[in-house]
């Protein structure tokens, strides 16, 4: 039996990433393949815990505190959900992974890329997603589009600077890596978006 195929889909404020999700699940699921949806940070009960500390924790904890919780979170979904799927042959398609630390804590906070890099190793042990869907939308436009949702967490009440980096973070990493990611326009209107996103996938649904 093949190894399932990790997709991971990212992207910034307001860009569409619930509805793309379903939209992404769907298709796989109609070509055959068995998915499973995740998300990070969380995918676990211990995940899980520990987003709502990274979302709803006091807004003072440090920034190693939080790039280490992302990790924690990760190591236990890798071992929990992810490693265990793809060797059962089955498809992960997660809402957020690694890429989201080094634009985040990386980008938006600072973090050097090496302490990134280092857990990285160190946590996915070669794990890496074979295909990354950003959905790229300038700051702005995520940001009034986001804007009427309710009660805000720590990193929603960040200002326009931070997913400024957030943004240029990943929108580098999409140019380093241009075999793994696909750039989606996400300020287009719904069906463009979907139509963008399947031409994507082709490559690994043939
Ligand atoms: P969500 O709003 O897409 O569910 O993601 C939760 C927040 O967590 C989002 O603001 C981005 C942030 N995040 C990081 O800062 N680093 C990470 O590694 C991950 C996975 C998410």
């Amino acid at each position: 039996m093949s190894r399932g195929l990790f997709i991971t889909l990212e992207g910034g404020e307001g860009a569409g990433k619930s509805t793309s999700l379903e939209f992404v699940r769907q298709l796989i699921a109609r070509r055959g393949h068995e998915v499973v949806v995740t998300r990070e940070p969380g995918g676990t009960p211990v995940g899980e815990r520990i987003r709502e500390i990274l979302l709803h924790g006091g807004s003072d904890m440090s920034v190693d505190t939080e790039l280490l919780l992302m990790f924690a979170a990760r190591a236990e979904h890798l071992a929990a959900l992810i490693r265990p799927t793809l060797e059962q042959g089955r498809w992960v398609l997660c809402d957020r992974f690694t890429d989201a630390s080094y634009a985040y804590q990386g980008g938006g906070r600072g973090v050097p890329d090496a302490r990134i890099g280092a857990l990285e190793d160190w946590v996915q042990q070669g794990v890496k997603p074979d295909l990354t869907l950003l959905l790229d939308l300038p700051v702005a436009e995520g940001l009034a589009r986001a804007g009427s949702r309710s009660a805000p967490d720590r990193f929603e009440r960040e200002q326009q600077a931070f997913f400024e980096r957030v943004r240029a973070r990943y929108r580098e990493r999409a140019a380093a890596e241009p075999r793994r990611f696909r750039v989606i326009d996400a300020g287009q209107p719904i069906p463009a978006v979907q139509a963008q996103l399947q031409a994507a996938l082709e490559a690994v649904l043939k």
